[in-house]
């Protein structure tokens, strides 16, 4: 018999444990995988610090973490598209308010995926780089293509040029550059935010024209730069992204919809401890005031805004669209890459609340990532 081992988190706001795990077994539309590489995110560490406003939902002990690669070792009943031993990457939706089970969270050394939220993975990829792709594809495909969003076309091998612009606020994140190449496959151009540092790989991923964030004269440059352009809208994506996408795609033709990543506050400061509900509180004000000062601002601007949850793919079309119809060929024929660039930064379960730690201190242009 295996062993299972997870990363727990064993009540609201304790901290990570390692410790045994029932060993997975496979429902009619799932596979159990061998986990080789976890990339971490942002939203993995919020649950232990917000996780009473954003998974309220979600039950004890849990095991949280999305991104995931690794081999399978079993297929359920129902699973046509792969079979035992095949090397996949895939969202692990333990934490979805429609999945909430620990089985499927990524921190752990067997992990259930769901078939349709799966892809097999080329020979020459490796697991830490397959890693890196799942929340911050399905986050961009959610955005992009749910139909109350961006609605897109639908990505392709063969996409049209459509004639209109995306624009994709924050294009280093690792949200931003599945945006871009997301648009980019299904035909759309693409203008985008980065630090300057980044303006050249964002141009090999498929932007056309790339400004820098921080410039003071941003928002009329980018006006300026999209006079003319017919908008199929915005994601905003990082601090304060979503305030200049209202201003932009105010003064632009075509859709004026802003799906938002990133809420109006940052949540980083809070505890998970001592001195949690002191900071909770204030910051949840903060929230309430962001949020109506950017209805406010979109509803001055004839802009729509939606915040975008990077799951709720897994529950229509877009899944299967992104993780068997579009993603498995792309990666074959090298029209998509993994990006960001992987960093491993340890080895073992007990080296991603390091990994997490570093990810709040930020990165660039690069995915954290553990292998086991
Ligand atoms: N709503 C959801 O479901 C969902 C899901 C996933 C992520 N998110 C959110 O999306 C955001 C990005 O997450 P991620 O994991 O993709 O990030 P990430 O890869 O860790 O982002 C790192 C990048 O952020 C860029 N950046 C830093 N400050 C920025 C700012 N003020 N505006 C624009 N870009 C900035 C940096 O770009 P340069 O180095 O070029 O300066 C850096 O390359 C986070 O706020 C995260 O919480 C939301």
């Amino acid at each position: 018999m295996t062993d299972n081992t997870a990363l727990w988190i064993l009540s609201k706001r304790s901290p990570f444990a390692i410790g045994p795990a029932p060993m997975p077994e496979a429902q009619a539309h799932e596979v159990v995988i061998r986990t080789r590489s976890i990339a971490v995110n942002p939203f993995d560490r919020l649950i232990q610090t917000a996780g009473d406003i954003m998974t309220p939902f979600l039950t004890y002990p849990a095991i949280v973490g999305t991104d995931v690669a690794g081999e399978v070792i079993a297929v359920g009943a129902d699973v046509t598209r792969f079979k035992i031993g095949d090397r996949v990457l895939g969202f692990a939706a333990g934490t979805d308010k429609t999945r909430n089970r620990a089985s499927e969270g990524a921190f752990q050394a067997y992990v259930v995926l769901l078939d349709h939220m799966t892809s097999p993975m080329p020979e020459a990829l490796s697991f830490e780089d397959a890693a890196v792709l799942p929340l911050g594809l399905s986050t961009a495909a959610s955005a992009l293509f749910q139909r109350d969003y961006l609605a897109l076309n639908a990505p392709s091998l063969e996409a049209a040029p459509t004639g209109k612009t995306l624009l994709v606020w924050g294009g280093s994140t690792s949200v931003g550059m599945n945006a871009i190449q997301l648009a980019v496959a299904a035909g759309y151009d693409v203008v985008a935010t980065a630090s300057p540092r980044n303006f050249d790989l964002l141009k090999r991923l498929g932007a056309t024209e790339i400004f820098d964030y921080r410039s003071l004269s941003i928002v009329a440059d980018m006006i300026a730069a999209l006079r003319g352009r017919q908008m199929a809208g915005a994601i905003a994506i990082g601090a304060g992204s979503a305030r200049p996408c209202i201003d932009i795609l105010g003064q632009c033709e075509g859709n004026r919809f802003v799906a938002m990543a990133t809420p109006p506050v940052s949540f980083d400061e809070v505890p998970a401890g001592r001195g949690h509900w002191r900071k909770l509180v204030p910051t949840i004000a903060g929230m309430m005031v962001g949020t109506t000062s950017l209805a406010l601002r979109a509803r001055r601007n004839k802009v729509t805004t939606k915040m975008i949850w990077g799951s709720t793919l897994i529950a229509n079309e877009v899944g299967p669209m992104i993780f068997d119809a579009f993603l498995p060929a792309a990666l074959a024929e090298g029209r998509y890459v993994t990006a960001p660039k992987a960093e491993v930064v340890g080895h073992g379960l007990d080296a991603i609340p390091a990994a997490l730690e570093q990810q709040r201190r930020g990165v660039s242009a690069t995915k954290l990532v553990v292998t086991l």
